[in-house]
Order: structure tokens, then sequence, then C-alpha cells
């Protein structure tokens, strides 16, 4: 798979619509792949229409639960029962009812030093290579099948915030981040650029009027954080009409 800067926009109705077309994007990447399977989730509130409907029929029957298995991409650095935990969320909507638990791979944060989101990135950097069974990422053979990503009001995406160090890591899959640049102001822990980007498909959800200026900034190319994050297969950005820049529209 070569590496490609090329990134298709979906345009779509509303949130409901987007879901709908996430889901379709997800089963199609499960259908794609008949041995195991490896999803990235997201945090924010934008999936949470999605993960509702991968956790009812249609949806739910056809995905062999038994063989997916479904990562985060950053985490608020907070205990897994804390309502702002990213993958705690995505538990209480359909991991927890539809997935076996040794399928379910949360970034472990219930650490030693509760302030050292390092030491849960190095963990969960351990977990990611052994279940690729390897440490070092080949793109002829992806670490992801899907990786689901959302953007915030400055750019960030994943963990992985404006001018933050943590931007420019080029070994590491996973590293800390001591200092949220937005709300929740939690340090984090978050998957870097080059591990988001082992996928066969990197899947943006954009929702909402007040994405219309973060979007308009992406849009036109600057140097933001969900700018830098391409996949080494497709790059896909699901938008609604609403969150839509003026010059997308029409
Ligand atoms: C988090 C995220 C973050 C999120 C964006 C969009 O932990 O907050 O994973 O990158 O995806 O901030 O968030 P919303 O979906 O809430 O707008």
């Amino acid at each position: 798979m070569a590496a490609t800067d090329h990134r298709k926009i979906i345009r779509l109705a509303d949130p409901a619509a987007l879901a709908k077309a996430a889901a379709e994007r997800v089963l199609a990447r499960i259908a794609e792949n008949s041995g195991r399977i490896a999803i990235c989730l997201t945090g924010g509130s934008s999936p949470k229409q999605l993960y509702q409907l991968l956790a009812t029929d249609p949806c739910r029957s056809r995905i062999p639960w038994d063989r997916v298995h479904w990562f985060i991409g950053d985490e608020r650095f907070v205990p897994a029962g804390d309502p702002l935990n990213n993958m705690g969320m995505a538990r209480a909507i359909f991991l927890d009812q539809c997935a076996p638990a040794a399928n379910i791979h949360p970034i472990p944060t219930a650490t030693a030093d509760p302030t050292d989101p390092d030491r849960g990135a190095a963990l969960y950097e351990h977990d990611l290579q052994s279940f690729h069974g390897a440490d070092v990422l080949d793109p002829d053979r992806p670490l992801f099948d899907l990786v689901l990503m959302g953007v915030g009001p400055d750019g960030h995406t994943a963990s992985l915030f404006p001018d933050d160090p943590a931007l420019e890591e080029t070994e590491r899959w996973v590293v800390g981040v001591p200092k949220a640049h937005v709300e929740p102001f939690v340090p984090r822990v978050t998957l870097t650029l080059r591990a988001l980007a082992a996928c066969r498909e990197m899947l943006f959800e954009v929702a909402g009027a007040e994405k219309r200026a973060i979007l308009t900034r992406v849009f036109a190319g600057e140097d933001l954080p969900a700018n830098r994050a391409r996949s080494i297969g497709e790059t896909i950005w699901l938008v609604d009409h609403a969150a839509l820049p003026e010059n997308f529209r029409g």
C-alpha cells in the first residue's frame, strides 16, 4: 500500500445521515477482512450516534464480534469509570453489550502515578505491538483496518494539539500529553500520527455549524494536526451540511 496525500470528502445532510454513512464504512471494512479485524475508535461526542447504530440491528448482526478488536486513538488520563473516559463512553454505548471483553483494548489509566500519562502510553504501545506481533510498522500490513477520528475547535485530532511536541514524534506509537490545550484539561495519552496512519482507512466524522470555522481552515490546507493526520491507505472525511465550509457547498 503506497502512502498517499489523497483525501476524499463525502457530504451528508445531517448528523443522522452521517452516522449511517459511517456505520456503512465500518461494516464494509469489516466485510473486507476474513481474519482478525482491528478498529481504532475515537472519543468526543461526534461518534456517539455511530456507536449506537453499531449496537443495533441491522448493524449489530452484521458484525462478527468474536473477530473484531476495538482500540482507542486517544484517552483522557482519568479512571476507566470516569464520565470523561473515551473508552468508557464507547463501552457504555456499545462495546460492553456486544464485544467479548478480551477484544476491548483500553488505554490503561490506572497506573502507579496518575499524573504520568507516559507510563500509560508505554503500556499501550506494548499492547499494540503484542497484538500486531511486531514493533515495526510495515506499510503492507497495516495495524488497523479502520481508524475513526474527530476534529476539535483548534484543529486537534486524537490528542494531538497544534504546536505540541507529540505531533512531531516519529518513532513512538503512543505518547503521553501532560497538558491538554482544550477542555477537558486533563492529561492525555494519544497514538502518534505514525501509528494512526497505519490503517487501511482513516475516517473523520465532522458535524454541526460550530465545526464550520475550523473545517474552513483545515480544508484551506492550514498546518493543523487534523490536516497532518493521513492514512497510508484511504483518508475519508464525512461532513454534514452545517459543518461544510461555504466554498464546498452548492
Ligand atoms: C477527545 C478526542 C478528540 C475529539 C475532538 C472532537 O478525547 O476529546 O478524541 O480528538 O475527537 O475533540 O470532539 P467532539 O466530537 O466532541 O467535537
